[in-house]
């Protein structure tokens, strides 16, 4: 199998100011990972409507940056952000040059949105001389919030100034001004609202994380729900995790809550700009999330493999330190563990360490994603901390409803599960409605057996096979240590601060280099959620065992 899937040369008219700042790259490549121009993977992938309604579609397709009186979609305000142009965009597929994973949303109801999809947040690039290199299922590096914040600049500027809003209102063929005007006010608030939702200025993400559970926690409980006490400050940004492999693994998510594709994927979109009814009893738990995409969008994941080392840019991997390496990977160190035991390896068909057949109805098995404890990692615990949290969720109309399952207070992780349970029911059961064996197929055939244990959560982390994890930095769930080698520090030896957001790659320590450019986050792992603690094991190594343990990270 060739690593190279696709080369092609960045037309001249794509040379923007933030690629000029940032790394002049003019060839962009894509790796073989089963996603390409035969089966379509790639541009269904990029496309796909999940359901997330940010703003009206012909809103965003003509609205202006207020800082460079750009139009949103211009590469240079795109590239600001770090989402990424979508440089192979066809007029059949991508007429609008929508950035990847920017996507219309057509709703029978309210019309057509711009919304976001899985790739927006899962596409990563890696820039080496003059190549850029795409790995679709890769960390993204774009600044969601930032985003948010630039469409709401947009908008409130061009309320703001009666020409820019003139000719926005020609544009979009608006006929009474007065209602475009209170529409665009009342879609600049909701935009504040996903804002104070979804962040907070004391822990701010930058460029590659969101707050991705307590963004689900808020837009559903506060928003949608209209219980302003179930707030909670969004205290832990996670990094955007790699997608290949996930639909078979055990669990999911860094806290290892999630296992069913379809509830995760519903959860999500109701966290990512997507809405549900939770007022009103009449249509109790309809959303906006788009069923039938968001299982082909699992389907399609299921073909995306693991990016290979590529080595005509990244330079050759040395077999031999390699080989020590693969020793080193599976050798107990001082902690007692090797590697091996907690990030699973494939066997030389390819095929993980699996979850027993008699554990699922349907005798489906997984790959082992152990969750281990926190007190055995000693990583930041803001995330889990949030996530378990005391305070209980106030269920407002839901707990008068006699919901099976539903109480007037819950946890918030029994409460998301329920919300997640009804809404997954609401939409297979959603014209035309799914048999039974549909609904075990949606859900990625995740039914337990009469004799499977509990699936339990307790605090803690997943261990992820290491496929890929080369073209995954920073590490860790929070992004809190910039490459490979700092992994393997002890915690006191790694960065104190770094700079997040630069494509520019570094095939030594293997991660993105994470000094100081233009345009970069600044990563204060002082900051409450930011700590690069823990994870001792490697740390012990010495400096040469440390490099051959990375050389065979590399071939992974
Ligand atoms: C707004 C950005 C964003 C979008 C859009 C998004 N995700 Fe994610 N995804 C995340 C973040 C952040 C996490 C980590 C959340 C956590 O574990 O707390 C995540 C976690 C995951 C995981 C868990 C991986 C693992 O190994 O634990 C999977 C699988 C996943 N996403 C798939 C998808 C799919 C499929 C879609 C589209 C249907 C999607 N995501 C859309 C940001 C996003
Ligand atoms: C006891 C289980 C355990 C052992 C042993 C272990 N790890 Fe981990 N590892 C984890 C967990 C759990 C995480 C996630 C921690 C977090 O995000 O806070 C992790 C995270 C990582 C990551 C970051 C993954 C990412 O996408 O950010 C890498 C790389 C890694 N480990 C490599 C290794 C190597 C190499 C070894 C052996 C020297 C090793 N680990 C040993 C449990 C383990």
């Amino acid at each position: 199998m060739g690593t190279l899937a696709v080369r092609f040369k960045k037309a001249a008219s794509f040379i923007s100011l933030a690629f000029i700042l940032s790394g002049c790259f003019d060839e962009v490549v894509y790796l073989d990972q089963n996603w390409n121009e035969d089966n379509q993977l790639r541009t269904l992938s990029y496309t796909t409507s999940q359901g997330s309604q940010l703003i009206p579609y012909d809103w965003f397709i003509n609205l202006k940056d207020a800082k460079t009186g750009l139009p949103l979609t211009s590469d240079i305000v795109v590239e600001r952000l770090k989402y990424l142009p979508d440089y192979q965009a066809d007029s059949n597929t991508n007429p609008d040059k929508l950035p990847i994973g920017f996507v219309k949303d057509t709703d029978p109801e309210t019309g057509d949105w711009i919304g976001i999809n899985c790739a927006a947040c899962h596409t990563a690039q890696i820039v080496v001389g003059n190549t850029a290199i795409r790995i679709d299922g890769g960390p993204g590096m774009g600044d969601y919030i930032a985003m948010i914040q630039t469409v709401k600049n947009a908008i409130d500027n061009t309320l703001a100034k009666p020409r820019l809003f003139k000719k926005f209102a020609n544009a979009i063929g608006a006929d009474d001004s007065n209602s475009l005007a209170s529409a665009m006010a009342t879609q600049s608030e909701a935009l504040a609202s996903y804002i104070r939702n979804d962040s907070s200025i004391d822990h701010p993400g930058g460029f590659g994380r969101v707050d991705a559970a307590n963004a689900i926690r808020n837009e559903i409980f506060v928003s949608d729900l209209g219980v302003d006490t179930n707030y909670l400050t969004p205290a832990a940004p996670v990094s955007y995790p790699a997608l290949w492999g996930a639909p078979d693994f055990e669990r999911v998510q860094y806290l290892g809550y999630a296992r069913n594709p379809f509830g995760r994927n519903l959860g999500q979109v109701l966290g990512v700009l997507g809405r549900i009814n939770l007022q009103n009893p009449e249509n109790l738990f309809e959303s906006t999330v788009r069923r039938d995409n968001l299982f082909y969008m699992e389907e399609w994941l299921r073909e995306l493999g693991s990016p290979e080392w590529p080595t005509e840019y990244l330079g050759d991997i040395d077999n031999t330190a390699a080989s020590r390496g693969a020793e080193i990977y599976q050798t107990p160190d001082v902690t007692g563990y090797a590697c091996v035991n907690c990030h699973v390896l494939p066997d030389s068909q390819g095929n993980y360490p699996k979850t027993p057949a008699q554990d699922n109805l349907f005798g489906m098995q997984f790959t082992q994603t152990p969750l281990i404890p926190i007190e055995k990692l000693g990583t930041d615990t803001n995330a889990l901390t949030t996530f378990y949290n005391p305070e209980p969720i106030n269920m407002g109309m839901l707990g008068l409803l006699g919901l099976d399952g539903v109480s007037q207070e819950m946890s918030y992780p029994l409460a998301l599960i329920k919300v997640v349970e009804f809404a997954v029911g609401k939409q297979y059961l959603s014209a035309p409605a799914l048999n039974q064996t549909q609904q075990a197929v949606y859900s990625g055939l995740r039914v337990d057996s009469a004799t499977a244990p509990e699936f339990d959560l307790y605090p803690g982390y997943l261990a992820r096979p290491l496929a890929g994890v080369w073209a995954t930095s920073p590490y860790l769930h929070n992004g809190s240590v910039p490459n490979l080698y700092e992994l393997l520090l002890p915690p006191e030896q790694r960065s104190d601060e770094f700079y997040v957001g630069s494509f520019e790659f570094d095939p030594e320590k293997v991660g993105y280099v994470s000094t100081y450019s233009y345009n970069t986050f600044k990563f204060d792992t002082s900051v409450s959620g930011n700590s690069n603690s823990g994870h001792y094991f490697g740390t012990f190594l010495s400096d040469e065992e440390r490099w051959d343990l990375i050389e065979y990270l590399k071939t992974l």
